[in-house]
């Protein structure tokens, strides 16, 4: 279950910030060793512990640098002058000497000089853990001739996400004054933390388009999210890192629950097998199969307590509390593998007769759900499965993708090896809360056996509403965002957006006018605005095999490919 209410708000002590049982501890480095290595970030933090480490950076033009230097050069020829400020003559000389040679480098535009935010924070979840890991670090930094400081009592300060015009107010520790060389001595670690080894390329920095990396098996939840409106190119952007997956991991196997039908032929030219639900002649998955919860038929009972809430949105209270009753009597003393078909008659005999409820039910046996009447005939074997959901009613889709996630979930626990999962039209399943917390269960667990989902759904929103949503949207290690709409205000807090990033959002090109999508990304604690680019071969590949949804609008003929 999620945590109480009290824990999602975050919580401020002396030294560091709490949601949940998530401990952020900041902390500053207010003084430099006059010399620092290349790199040297990337020596300093631990691989095993959480750090998270934001630069920011902000040009200083050159009429404001070249002022700068020249103070600070005045600054150290005046404590000469004066004799040396208790005896560091030596050091004064040096200050003199650097200034006056970043003066004419600055002069020459060969250096700039650069207002650098720096902050570490430590994650733990618990306080005495925090405390240590941070302890930890700055023994390493002081190794290293870095003076660190905890803001104490300016925990909040120091945590709130950068913002573009670097005006908000820090504590002590937090700005610097850097030229060119000092803030790239800061980078090659940036580098690293997005050019994970054994990572998919995600995409290219907007800012430069340098390639990032990430490698979804290395971290503590192996799901991801992706929200878009319609025709941002979320489905197409979960194909690419699908097809890249496979291509780094080709023993990964994939499962695609597919409402709108757009991964078939994707899927049957990797080889895989699609079962398509509205095909009457098609193969079958029971519903009520409690293979998908390993013969735990408690909890199957619960489960299909939740699919059928999702079908029958007019269900009374003493309705579902009689279906309920009713599922786990069937579990308990009926077939070993009961069927929709017996589910309504044990309803029928219960309540002795037609009850609205049994009427409901007939869905099952001679309505449009009949075929789902029987035992499971679909016991696909290859590696790339997908569930093709095209031609289905759309008010049946949220009750199809819950017994699908049950089914799913089952494959997922029962394959060997690493597995992903891909929910498209995740909204869906966000209707109803029983169905809701059924995902966040899912997103929770499969990390156990190697899996991991990739939700897909136009909004946040969608999910923000409710504590399982949030909690969803918590257990999932990287969030991506194409364009919004508009961004609302709990989007923005609960993922930390800045106000630039929030107005950006709505602004984030199309792939039907760029060729490729922009997008923000939310990798751990980093924020990047990335492009999703296909390879040409990629982008043939997927164009090829990939079916517009249905209804759905043409996309204008005369898009520019994208192609590298
Ligand atoms: N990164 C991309 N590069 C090139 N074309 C793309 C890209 N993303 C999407 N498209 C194209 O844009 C259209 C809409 O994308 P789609 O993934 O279906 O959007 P969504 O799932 O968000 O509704 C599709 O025709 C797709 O081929
Ligand atoms: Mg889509």
């Amino acid at each position: 279950m999620s945590p109480a209410s009290p824990f999602d708000r975050p919580s401020e002590g002396p030294t560091f910030s709490r949601v949940g049982r998530s401990y952020r501890a900041p902390l500053l480095v207010p003084k430099f060793p006059p010399e620092v290595p290349f790199g040297f970030l990337g020596r300093l933090l631990p691989t095993n512990e959480p750090v998270e480490l934001t630069v920011e950076a902000h040009p200083i033009a050159v009429a404001n640098a070249l002022e700068l230097v020249h103070g600070a050069r005045a600054v150290a020829e005046a404590e000469l002058a004066a004799g040396g400020n208790g005896g560091h003559t030596a050091e004064l000389e040096v200050e003199r000497a650097s200034a006056s040679e970043l003066g004419q480098a600055v002069a020459r535009r060969t250096q700039e000089l650069w207002k650098v935010g720096l902050r570490f924070v430590v994650g733990a979840s618990t306080r005495p853990q925090v405390e240590a890991r941070r302890a930890r670090l700055r023994e390493r930094l002081a190794a290293i001739g870095f003076q660190s400081r905890i803001p104490r009592y300016e925990v909040r300060a120091a945590l709130v996400p950068p913002e573009l015009s670097a005006t908000e107010p820090r504590p002590a520790g937090y700005w610097h004054t850097l030229p060119t060389d000092g803030l790239a001595a800061l980078f090659p670690f940036g580098d690293e933390t997005v050019i994970e080894s054994g990572g998919v390329l995600l995409g290219l920095a907007l800012s430069d388009a340098s390639p990032v990396f990430v490698d979804r098996w290395s971290h503590a939840s192996y799901s991801w999210g992706l929200f878009g409106t319609t025709g941002s190119g979320k489905t197409f952007a979960a194909a690419l890192t699908l097809l890249r997956s496979r291509w780094l991991r080709p023993d990964t196997s994939v499962t695609v629950l597919d409402p709108l039908g757009e991964y078939s032929a994707l899927v049957e030219a990797l080889g895989g097998s699609v079962i398509r639900v509205a095909d009457e002649g098609g193969s079958r998955l029971n519903p009520l199969d409690p293979i998908s919860t390993f013969g735990d038929r408690r909890e199957k009972a619960a489960r299909v307590g939740a699919m059928m809430r999702a079908l029958f949105s007019s269900l009374r209270d003493e309705e579902t509390a009689e279906l309920d009753a009713a599922v786990s009597q069937l579990y308990d003393k009926g077939p070993e593998v009961p069927t929709l078909g017996d589910l309504r008659d044990h309803v029928e005999q219960r309540g002795g007769g037609e009850t609205r409820l049994v009427k409901l039910l007939e869905v099952f046996r001679s309505g449009s759900l009949r075929g789902l009447d029987g035992l499971t005939t679909a016991r696909p074997t290859e590696s790339v499965v997908s569930v093709d959901l095209r031609g289905v009613a759309d008010d049946h889709l949220p009750f199809h993708l819950t017994y699908l996630l049950d089914w799913a979930y089952g494959r997922l626990a029962h394959q060997p090896g690493h597995k992903l999962l891909l929910v498209d039209e995740a909204h869906l399943l966000a209707r109803h809360a029983s169905t809701e917390e059924f995902l966040d269960r899912v997103v929770r667990h499969v990390r156990h056996f190697d899996a991991g989902l990739l939700v897909l759904s136009q909004s946040p929103d969608d999910f923000l509403a409710r504590p399982a949503g949030r909690s969803m949207l918590r257990n999932l290690y990287a969030t991506g965002f194409l364009r919004l709409p508009e961004v609302s205000a709990e989007t923005r807090a609960f993922f930390g957006l800045t106000d630039a990033e929030a107005e950006w959002l709505p602004r984030a090109r199309l792939p039907r006018e760029t060729g490729y999508s922009e997008s923000l990304w939310r990798v751990g604690e980093l924020h990047l605005p990335l492009a999703i680019v296909a390879s040409t071969p990629e982008f043939e590949f997927l164009e090829a095999n990939f079916a517009p949804p249905s209804g759905a609008p043409e996309e204008s003929p005369s898009a520019p490919k994208g192609s590298l």
